[in-house]
């Protein structure tokens, strides 16, 4: 959600909104106060279709909002689509997050003949705004205050009422609100993103803050009305790069940067890796949360640590961590991994931890984001905005980050880093080697309906992150396992021409891949191999770069991305806005 205060507040919205997109992409609308007073255009699709479809670039007004949706409460349809408005049309809300006790608030207002026009969660807010309105409170930042207390569950909220001479009001409770202040607009947005070309400097709202937008002042308030100092800060400039910079997509161009990322890992200084070491190697418990690709990259970090610096840590996906939450105390450090830092499952089990006493490390590309402001130590990935839905640079520049903090941890934090360098170049040298190959055997297994990654230690993620990619992307179905797992059952699924892609480092896990590659070969499977020797078991071979063999999870990952993005493009798959997903999962 966005909007600004300037002549030309609708195009800012708009440009916004294409900035964001890839945090939601089912639907769109924009509503801005005219001279017919508030104008809603919404509907589904893409933000430039429904931009096009209904001329919003053509709207005047100095004061606009807009939103794209990821829908949670409510199927994908026009009238679910935000901005909602009350009964009488005089005020609109865009909204982010789960209103959670909206069925019994929409309950009591149809009871006092509330007409509803859509199915979602977020509609209840313009109604309740219109009553308090109605019922005394004197301007819309009244009606905010008195509204929120009734709500339950998480929320970032804009309204905006043609009764108070095009006053905006954002609030937030555990969803993200930024406000940023440009020469000519300001502009509230979930995500810095949306205004960083325009804003210098910006302002984080805390939970239960709320902004007061009037063409003339910028105020803040808690919920009781009370005024609130916010210090701004400068609007970081690597964020302002959301340019596809001639790249068909913003994954293939974001999986090239991948050599430069693993440079740009190294640049973290030695203070910020050896203080976590040293919190990690103090600790009883050591545990990772994180989810989707996130999570992967903590399954290697797990090996890193293990490998490297011989601790034991476990790794817990997010979404079930809370159910482990009696086991954390203050002897624990929880590793929280995260892209956006705004991961809600993440964001829940932080929360247990640090109630529970724990020390909180997290490992972000965000460094605005609520999960660095939770956190005890934060290292910053710093790889700049990452735009394809699907995780690429940030889950190699979380490897670098692991097997650097494993090195600190045993004081050889230079040999680590040297490690990671060389690494770099033989990733440039694999990018331009494989890519036109890759495409190639896209085509061939473009239309399999099923296909399995296999792999041993830290590379059983690697097939994990592999599978991961090809599902989300090009919607073939696909399963990464440790290699040892395949014939305790999914083996039975291989039939003649099966696609098993084995990933076989020439290390202490070599032997047995291949024998297990051999056991799937057996059964008809079609062997992709991806190794640094050739094996006589594969039918296509993909020849990594040696490195130091615990960095092997970085290179071959970067086929496996290019291999999912050749065959989602062979598929006529769009792989930047994979269907029913959104970058940042800001719900549970
Ligand atoms: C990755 O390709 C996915 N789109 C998804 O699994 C992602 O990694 C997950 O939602 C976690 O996001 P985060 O790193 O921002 O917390």
């Amino acid at each position: 959600m966005t909007n600004g205060f300037s002549e030309s507040a609708v195009s800012l919205v708009l440009e916004g909104l294409r900035r964001l997109e890839y945090r939601g992409y089912d639907s769109a609308g924009v509503a801005t106060l005219d001279s017919r007073g508030l104008v809603v255009l919404k509907d589904v699709g893409y933000v430039d279709q429904v931009a096009t479809r209904y001329r919003i670039g053509d709207m005047r007004g100095s004061v606009a909002m807009g939103h794209t949706r990821w829908a949670t409460h409510g199927r994908v349809t026009q009238l679910n689509a935000h901005p909602h408005t009350d009964g009488s049309g005089r005020i609109a809300v865009v909204h982010n997050g789960i209103i959670e006790n909206y069925l019994e608030i929409r309950a009591d207002l149809s009871t006092q003949g509330v007409v509803f026009t859509s199915e979602t969660d977020t509609e209840v807010i313009p109604h309740l705004l219109g009553r308090a309105l109605a019922s005394g409170c004197a301007t819309l930042a009244d009606a905010v205050r008195q509204v929120c207390p009734q709500l339950r569950g998480s929320y970032a909220f804009l309204a905006l009422c043609m009764d108070d001479g095009g006053m905006m009001v954002g609030v937030r409770k555990d969803n993200p609100l930024v406000v940023g202040f440009g020469d000519s607009c300001v502009c509230l947005a979930s995500d810095a993103l949306a205004f960083a070309p325009y804003a210098d400097t910006m302002v984080s709202l805390s939970d239960g803050e709320v902004v007061i937008v009037t063409p003339s002042s910028v105020r803040f308030t808690d919920l009781e009305g009370r005024e609130v100092k916010e210090a701004r800060v400068v609007v970081d400039c690597v964020w302002a790069d959301t340019e596809r910079n001639g790249h068909p997509h913003y994954m293939l161009k974001e999986i090239l940067e991948q050599p430069l990322v693993l440079q740009k890992c190294n640049t973290l200084d030695d203070s910020t890796l050896i203080d976590t070491a040293l919190e990690i190697l103090g600790a009883r418990q050591v545990v990772f949360t994180a989810c989707g690709t996130s999570r992967h990259a903590s399954l290697i970090g797990r090996y890193y640590f293990s490998k490297i610096a011989r601790r034991f840590s476990d790794v817990v996906m997010a979404s079930e961590f809370g159910y482990f939450s009696s086991s954390l105390n203050r002897q624990t450090v929880v590793i929280a991994v995260s892209q956006s830092g705004e991961t809600a499952d993440v964001l829940a089990g932080v929360k247990l931890a640090k109630q529970a006493g724990a020390c909180v490390v997290s490992v972000v590309n965000r460094p605005s984001s609520m999960l660095a402001e939770l956190s005890d130590h934060v290292i910053e990935l710093g790889c700049g905005a990452e735009m394809g839905v699907a995780a690429t640079k940030t889950f190699t520049c979380q490897l670098g980050v692991f097997y650097l903090l494993a090195h600190a941890m045993v004081n050889r934090l230079q040999r680590g880093r040297e490690n990671v360098k060389a690494a770099g170049g033989c990733l440039e040298e694999l990018l331009q080697q494989s890519n036109q190959r890759l495409a190639e055997l896209a085509r061939k297994l473009m239309g399999w309906e099923h296909l399995y990654y296999i792999g041993r230690g830290a590379n059983f993620a690697s097939a994990m992150e592999g599978a991961l990619k090809m599902k989300e992307i090009s919607y073939i179905h696909a399963e990464g396992m440790p290699a040892g797992e395949l014939k305790h059952g999914t083996l039975a699924l291989v039939e003649q021409g099966t696609p098993v892609v084995v990933i076989c480092p020439n290390d202490e896990t070599h032997a047995e891949t291949i024998s297990n590659a051999m056991e799937a070969r057996a059964r008809g499977a079609y062997i992709i191999g991806l190794s640094d020797v050739e094996s006589p078991v594969y039918d296509h071979w993909i020849r990594i770069p040696a490195v130091a063999p615990l960095l092997y999870p970085v290179m071959v990952v970067v086929p496996l991305q290019l291999l999912a993005y050749h065959v989602a493009v062979a598929r006529g798959c769009d792989p930047d806005k994979p269907r029913n997903l959104a970058k940042s999962v800001t719900v549970k």
